[in-house]
């Protein structure tokens, strides 16, 4: 019988397909083991904003209705905060969604979506959805965007280029500088996106020279900035994030977006957290903390902890880090191989509470010495 798919384009049979982690119980069940620690996802170890916490029940009464297409209230809170536009905001369903949103708005058959090696695995993700090609240009020696490199990669197809800062799975930053470099490289017919999914946390590291993504939007109209609640707000089980823009190319994005895709539950919850500085800061402080901990602590002669902003960090294991990672869950200690992002001696490490924090350290001390 003939293969019911055989008509699938190619572009999509060549995609990768996104591997989720197991959920804990699932892995407790399949070791057998009690009390496993998930540092895996780069969530909030702290939790929710108690703020959003506090606003969801009021918004269950109203589930009957369909959510505001429009996303006017969360929209003119977001703009207030930032001192932007209500018609410079656009939401989405997680931030992701946005990237998507923005490669089918602007790319056409042969335009390029630019970022690097070591980028967030998703910027390839959605350029491969949409057919368009994706090229990475080389990293630095530290793993960190090489804005040489990136220069170098740009053609005249170029359509989007984007830069996580801080940068998943590396933690590392675009200095202020270096994005000026990218912006004036930048081709008239392009945009830069600037991902600043765990920009909150690096406002907890004043002493380090970071580029800030909304000095870089009000400088230039070409600025596209991708920001999310999932991250610093503890609502990635809402999904929702937000692009800030110039008016005209967030018309544009909305031209793709689907009727109705940020929830009721997501824009109330978003909102209240949007005032929770009192999280944010708490949540920040938290991370600082720990991972000042864990490069302090995890030492060794081949063994790297990579200097981090965000909320998790890179982990050069000095060894192929696939055992590694299978001693450390079975310890009930989890964590992302790093191996899909071309690191087959990485894993990522993400931040814990705070209880959680000496046995996720001591396990991994214990486990890159064995
Ligand atoms: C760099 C980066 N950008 C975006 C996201 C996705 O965020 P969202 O949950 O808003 O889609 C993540 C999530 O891991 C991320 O690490």
């Amino acid at each position: 019988m003939a293969d019911p798919t055989d008509f699938v384009p190619q572009h999509v049979r060549d995609l990768d397909v996104y591997q989720p982690g197991k959920p804990i119980e699932e892995l407790e069940r399949e070791l057998g083991i009690s009390g496993a620690v998930k540092v895996a996802s780069n969530e909030n170890p702290l939790g929710p904003s108690p703020k959003a916490v506090a606003a969801l029940p009021a918004a269950l009464a109203q589930l009957h209705l369909y959510p505001d297409a429009g996303g006017f209230a969360l929209r003119r809170g977001i703009a207030a905060k930032h001192g932007l536009d209500l018609a410079q905001i656009a939401l989405g369903n997680g931030s992701n969604d946005l990237l998507y949103q923005l490669v089918l708005a602007t790319c056409e058959p042969t335009d390029e979506v630019l970022s690097h090696r070591c980028a967030f695995l998703s910027y390839r993700l959605a350029a491969q959805v949409a057919g368009r090609p994706f090229v990475a240009a080389p990293v630095t020696a530290d793993l960190a965007c090489d804005v040489d490199a990136l220069i170098a990669a740009i053609t005249p197809r170029t359509k989007l280029v984007v830069l996580g800062t801080p940068n998943n799975p590396t933690g590392s930053v675009i200095t202020r500088g270096g994005m000026e470099r990218v912006i004036a490289a930048l081709p008239a017919r392009a945009l830069l996106v600037v991902d600043e999914a765990y920009c909150e946390y690096a406002a907890a590291w004043p002493e380090v020279d970071h580029a800030d993504g909304l000095a870089a939007l009000r400088a230039d109209r070409r600025v596209v900035l991708l920001r999310t609640f999932s991250k610093i707000y503890g609502l990635a089980g809402l999904r929702i994030g937000f692009a800030a823009a110039d008016p005209r190319v967030i018309e544009v994005l909305n031209r793709v977006g689907r009727t109705f895709h940020v929830s009721s539950l997501a824009q109330v919850g978003a909102l209240a957290a949007l005032d929770d500085d009192e999280h944010v800061q708490r949540s920040a402080r938290h991370a600082r903390a720990a991972l000042e901990r864990l490069s302090a602590e995890v030492a060794g002669p081949a063994v790297r902890v990579y200097p981090s902003l965000a909320n998790f960090a890179l982990v050069d294991c000095g060894r192929p880090s696939g055992p590694i990672y299978d001693r450390l869950l079975r310890r009930g200690v989890i964590v992302r191989p790093m191996a899909a992002w071309g690191l087959p001696n990485h894993i990522r490490v993400s931040v814990g509470r705070e209880a959680e924090m000496p046995r996720v350290i001591a396990t991994l001390v214990e486990t890159l010495a064995g």
